[in-house]
């Protein structure tokens, strides 16, 4: 268990940081120089992950947020190792749980891909939604495109390309996460009349006319290491 000042210490070190970031944020020429940038993410990251974080088993989930309703989680997904997670299976029931029980005004979102996890808020309250995403989407370090789609999605993807006037890239695919297919889902759902969409790079996105505590939850997928993270604001 880590102890309180410690605890502390860690707060107000990342906090230092995050607004050392949000400073270099507001200058265009740090902003454009990305690597410093990018240091300091990690450097965040780094510190958040040194801090040890709370496990509530999901049949609790309830009780430590303050919800009436237990969360009825599938047998199925908890024997299953986390790292042969799926998110559609795994995830999703969470996610949908604490958007229906916390029932969020305005939800924020950064990245969409094909919106599977924006649907699941559209879905569960009635929220509207801002996303952010890379209008061109995003490359892997060596410039080709990081997402594209499985077999299983191939005509659900093409008739969407087909409907939007999509044509295939460079690389021979569709770019599933580029402007036009982002949110694919929640588009084909009728449900894009919630949802503002951002087309930017989330570091450089410009807030200044949002006031404060404007969002009443935040989701922030993060990639690489498989884990999403919901905030309450
Ligand atoms: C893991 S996917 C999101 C999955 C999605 N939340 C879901 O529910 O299925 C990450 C998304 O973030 C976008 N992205 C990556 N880097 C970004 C950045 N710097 N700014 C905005 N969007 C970014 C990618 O193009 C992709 O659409």
């Amino acid at each position: 268990m880590i102890q309180a000042p410690v605890a502390e210490n860690m707060f107000k070190e990342i906090m230092r940081r995050l607004h050392r970031f949000e400073a270099k944020k507001q200058d265009r020429t740090a902003l454009e120089k990305a690597f410093p940038v990018n240091e300091d993410v990690k450097e965040i990251l780094a510190l958040l992950r040194s801090v040890p974080v709370p496990i509530v088993p999901v049949q609790e989930l309830h009780v430590r947020l303050g919800f009436h309703q237990p969360l009825d989680y599938p047998e199925t997904s908890l024997a299953k190792p986390l790292t042969q997670w799926k998110m559609e299976i795994d995830d999703a029931p969470i996610f949908r749980f604490l958007y229906r029980s916390f029932g969020p005004k305005r939800h924020l979102e950064f990245g969409t891909w094909y919106g599977a996890g924006t649907v699941y808020c559209l879905e569960e309250c009635d929220a509207t939604i801002w996303t952010i995403n890379l209008p061109q989407g995003e490359l892997t370090p060596d410039g080709t495109p990081a997402y594209g789609y499985g077999l299983a999605d191939i005509k659900s993807v093409e008739a969407w390309a087909l409907k939007i006037g999509a044509t295939i890239s460079q690389w021979g695919c569709y770019r599933t996460d580029t402007i036009g297919f982002i949110g694919r889902l929640f588009l084909e759902k009728g449900l894009g009349n919630r949802v503002c969409q951002i087309y930017c790079d989330s570091r450089a996105w410009d807030i200044h006319h949002y006031p404060a505590a404007f969002f009443d939850t935040v989701l922030i997928p993060h990639k690489d290491d498989v884990v999403c993270y919901v905030f309450w604001l």
